[in-house]
């Protein structure tokens, strides 16, 4: 089977097995722009609430370019890797004010804006406009990779270049949006990471791994990234029954979310005592321990966080309190806290102190 044949036949194949996503019903520039990035690092099962929040609530560039931040973050919150929700907004407003509010049409404009990479400007050209563009996301990989048989590690440069060029010959005249969404799905529903079903499969003769029998060796993933685990500790500060939560700064990680104070443990250091220091670092106070309020586990990315979190109060007068570490804030009842946006692991802190009543808080204040 030739190239131009292949792509025929997964394209024709792609009605069967297309799943019903709510981007795919009226893929305009900007419902696939959102959903694609949304998609980075993020199942489709999750996505989908977000993806019809956002569109409900910002049903246009528009509306997103003239939210405020604060509304973006909170419809973000829960999804994480929030430099992205912030590059929406910067391109957002780009393009209000210098493109009429609509996404460019052209491929160069698109990789021009604030978090839009080859693959979302590929995304865009073909699943938006219909324009032959490859839109190679890691479902696709895999069947790349096993259709053509490259053993080059995956995520190398030129592996991409050549997956990019290999998944642009497949695409059939005018059928851009139909082939690059038949890939995606052919990798998410039978070209599996194991057990990759090929029964199923519309192109079996095709496949040179599965020819050869190295099918689950590809994609060849690479030396695996080293995990670093950190353990962190944060203050739940209270103080006439409010808590004191405070926003990051701009220019960092996950900038504007809010936070409750805190940081990593040295090494050898006891969590009381982590606790104690990074309260006169980023608060400039003294404080008084109470019980612990829990433990929770997080995962980023190349990072495993151990967080754990303790009552407090302050030992001296809260206006002592100096911000080191945020741009501003707050004291807050702990029903209010829902009203804020803060990253994953905090947030389940967030969840239990707002079941707490204001006397099981005064008792969990005393050590
Ligand atoms: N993964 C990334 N983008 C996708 C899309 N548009 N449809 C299904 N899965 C995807």
């Amino acid at each position: 089977m030739d190239e131009q044949h292949i792509g025929r036949t997964l394209a024709d194949w792609f009605p069967e097995r297309r799943r019903d996503l709510p981007w795919r019903r009226n893929p305009t520039p900007y419902r696939v722009w959102i959903s694609e990035i949304m998609l980075q690092q993020t199942q489709i099962e999750r996505v989908i609430p977000f993806f019809e929040a956002w569109m409900e609530r910002l049903p246009t560039i528009r509306h997103a370019a003239d939210a405020d931040r604060e509304t973006l973050l909170k419809l973000w919150e829960g999804l994480g890797y929030y430099n992205r929700v912030i590059n929406i907004h910067r391109t957002a407003r780009l393009l209000r004010d210098e493109h009429g509010g609509n996404m460019p049409a052209d491929h160069s404009g698109l990789l021009a804006l604030p978090g839009i990479g080859p693959y979302t400007a590929g995304a865009i050209m073909s699943l938006a406009y219909n324009e032959p563009h490859p839109a190679v996301d890691a479902n696709a990989e895999r069947t790349l990779s096993r259709v053509f048989d490259i053993e080059e590690p995956i995520k190398a440069s030129a592996t991409q270049k050549h997956l990019r060029h290999k998944a642009a010959e497949l695409i059939p005249p005018g059928r851009a949006r139909e082939l690059n969404q038949a890939l995606m799905e052919h990798g998410a529903l039978v070209c599996l990471p194991r057990d990759p079903r090929c029964r199923e499969c519309p192109v079996p003769g095709a496949c040179l791994a599965r020819k050869r029998g190295v099918a689950e060796m590809r994609p060849n993933k690479g030396p695996s990234r080293s995990i670093t685990y950190l353990e962190a500790v944060v203050g739940v500060l209270v103080h006439e029954g409010r808590i004191f939560v405070q926003k990051r700064p701009e220019g960092g990680l996950m900038p504007g979310l809010w936070e409750f104070p805190g940081g990593k443990l040295r090494k050898d250091e006891a969590p009381e005592e982590g606790l104690e220091r990074e309260m006169r670092e980023e608060l400039n106070i003294g404080i008084r321990l109470g019980q612990p309020l829990a433990e929770v586990r997080h995962s980023y990315t190349s990072f495993r966080v151990l967080l754990r979190a303790y009552f407090c109060s302050p030992a001296t007068d809260p206006e002592a309190i100096r911000l080191t570490a945020a741009s501003e804030s707050r004291w807050v009842e702990p029903a209010r806290l829902q009203d804020f946006s803060f990253p994953a692991a905090n947030r389940r802190l967030v969840a239990k102190l707002s079941a707490l009543t204001p006397d099981e808080i005064a008792d969990l204040l005393r050590a």
